[in-house]
């Protein structure tokens, strides 16, 4: 087997073979194909798309280049989550600490944030003492004793994705969606997931800006598992504003406590039902989503899920008493409100520009291993549909440098657009994909 002659097939229209792809995927990550001609497949796979079938092969093959987790041993079933990435996404945070205390343990193995989209490994911490480094055995035994763990990647899961992540992105080629479903997917094989709900986010502040391209990724992600003999089903839920009101890393971190406690924004309260109801009905411990829903309002309420907080940030070495009092969580020297300079709707808060500004202030990294400050970040405290005053106030910006808070008040003036009419609130969510009707 020759790499030109897939590339060539490729370029043409054809069906790759599990052969042919495994042939170059593992040749690619091993150092026997080059870069090059890695590149000019991906940019017949961006041109000529996948099957789906071919896609599942891909998705098979990265993710068994690398180490592959088997939970078997220590939880009945593995449910997973994953957002496609968002502004003010503290979701798991909450998710897996309430599904754990609603009796479905869940380890997950989380990501750093890029761009202007946030990661929960950097949001955790911000709580002194707080590790994300768990060896395997280490998580498992967590999964077992605590049922909740929230940490990074110790292992080398998919690092076909890793090397070929890296070229897309230098390349022209990340935006494809077999190329992104299958990347996506690779790594929750890899961490050993029999199940998932995925959170597809689309909007202003998403990878997918279109409901359309978004259905379409969402429903190929499913086929996947489906293909691959695991279950998934995903959300397609709003990224045109930011989810919740906080955004940044321990900001967010605060507006999750809050959320454990019963007190958090209604938007992200919401959100965290039906994600972690999903997962309950996936991991068998919910017949139905709105039981699932009802099952997690409960332990919200009881405190059994700040409780499963608590007990997962003890396990993995954070100071608790940083969590029992949110206020000694970093805090930024300088902080300013923005607000209304007219009367109107709120007819848009652009989830990208607050994304970047919080990334501008330092709270996010512009590429890979950039350090980042967890004191700052923005406070939003609009929503589209909300009628403002004159002197209401839109943003809360948190800095630690007088010349980044000045850009980012400046950046923060064209966020919000207000109008003259009334405005309609925006759904929380714009559909759900099964797969059933396959
Ligand atoms: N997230 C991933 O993990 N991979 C992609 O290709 C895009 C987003």
């Amino acid at each position: 087997m020759r790499a030109v002659d897939i590339i060539v097939k490729k370029r043409d229209g054809g069906e790759l073979s599990h052969r042919e792809l495994e042939f170059f995927i593992l040749g690619y990550t091993r150092g026997h194909i080059p870069d090059y001609q890695a590149a000019a497949w991906a940019m017949a796979v961006y041109f000529q798309g996948m099957t789906p079938r071919e896609t599942a092969d891909l998705t098979l093959v990265m993710a068994h280049s690398g180490h592959m987790l088997d939970l078997s041993d220590t939880v009945d079933i593995a449910v997973d989550k994953h957002s496609t990435g968002g502004v003010g996404d503290k979701t798991s945070l909450v998710v897996v600490p309430a599904v754990a205390a609603a009796g479905l343990p869940v380890g997950k193995m989380s990501g750093r944030g890029l761009g202007f989209s946030g990661g929960t490994l950097d949001k955790l911490e911000s709580i002194p003492g707080y590790r994300t480094d768990l060896t395997v055995a280490e998580f498992k035994r967590q999964l077992r004793e605590v049922g909740a763990v929230l940490t990074g990647q110790s292992v080398d899961l998919a690092p076909a994705d890793g090397k070929l992540y890296a070229l897309r992105d230098v390349t022209g080629t990340v935006p494809s969606i077999p190329l992104i479903a299958s990347s996506i997917m690779s790594k929750k094989l890899a961490a050993g997931a029999q199940a998932i709900v995925l959170d597809v986010k689309v909007g202003l502040g998403a990878f997918m800006t279109t409901l359309e391209r978004a259905r379409e990724l969402a429903t190929l992600m499913v086929d996947i598992a489906r293909h691959t003999g695991r279950r998934a089903v995903a959300l397609l839920s709003d990224m045109n504003q930011p989810l919740g009101r906080a955004v940044g890393n321990a900001l967010e971190v605060k507006e999750a406590i809050a959320t454990l406690h019963g007190q958090g924004p209604d938007d992200f309260y919401r959100h965290c039902l039906e994600v972690a109801g999903h997962m309950l009905v996936l991991g068998g411990r919910a017949a139905t989503v709105e039981e699932g829903r009802a099952r997690i309002a409960e332990v919200i309420a009881s405190g059994a899920a700040w409780e499963k907080f608590r007990a997962l940030v003890a396990a993995q070495g954070g100071d608790v008493a940083y969590i029992d009092q949110p206020e000694r969580l970093p805090r930024a020297r300088l902080v300013e409100t923005l607000t209304a300079a007219e009367a109107g709707h709120v007819a848009q808060v652009h989830a990208r520009r607050v994304g970047e500004t919080a990334v501008l202030l330092g709270a996010g990294r512009e590429k890979k291993g950039d350090p980042i400050d967890h004191a700052v970040g923005i406070e939003v405290h609009v929503k589209v549909g909300d009628a403002v005053q004159p002197g209401a106030p839109l943003f809360t910006v948190h800095a630690n440098d007088p010349a980044r808070l000045e850009a980012a008040k400046q950046a923060l003036q064209t966020a919000v657009r207000l109008s003259p009419e009334p405005v309609a609130p925006l759904p929380l969510f714009y559909g759900l994909v099964t797969g059933d009707d396959a």
